[in-house]
């Protein structure tokens, strides 16, 4: 669980990364900061293509460069962009992307930084397919 403080930094972190959001055709800016679990947080943004299908969303950016960087156990997510009137939440790509890595917190941030949905992981996919289906035993039929 994230602490007061650790929520306060991945905040911060997930807003100034929403600046760096790479956007040209959706103009739709977000920015996400993880919170593994020994305190470090990756940043991420949005990373469009003009081959549009390739576009990497702003929670799997920072879950690639948390991975590459030997981090896969986390506390918690922020998710953030410009939208005003509503919760955005994570799209059912990254959703997917999540519960590789296990139930954990999903904080959906309005863009005044103060107002925030609290979530996690498994609410945003239950039933979702994930590691440890790959266990089950399997017949050869
Ligand atoms: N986007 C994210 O970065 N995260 C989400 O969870 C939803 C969508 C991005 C992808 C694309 O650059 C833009 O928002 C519009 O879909």
């Amino acid at each position: 669980m994230a602490s007061q403080e650790e929520l306060n930094k991945m905040i911060k972190v997930a807003s100034d990364a929403k600046s760096k959001a790479y956007c040209p055709y959706s103009h739709f800016r977000v920015g996400a900061a993880l919170l593994c679990e020994d305190g470090t947080i990756f940043s991420g943004c949005n990373v469009e293509n003009g081959s549009y299908g390739l576009t990497i969303c702003a929670e799997r950016t920072a879950y690639t460069k948390a991975v590459s960087e030997g981090h896969t156990k986390y506390k918690a997510i922020v998710v953030t962009t410009d939208v005003e009137d509503r919760f955005i939440t994570p799209c059912g790509a990254c959703r997917q992307f999540g519960i590789e890595f296990g139930n954990f917190e999903v904080y959906c941030v309005k863009p005044d930084q103060k107002t925030i949905h609290k979530t996690s992981t498994n609410e945003l996919l239950p039933g979702g397919f994930g590691p440890s289906d790959l266990e089950a035993p399997r017949s050869s039929q």
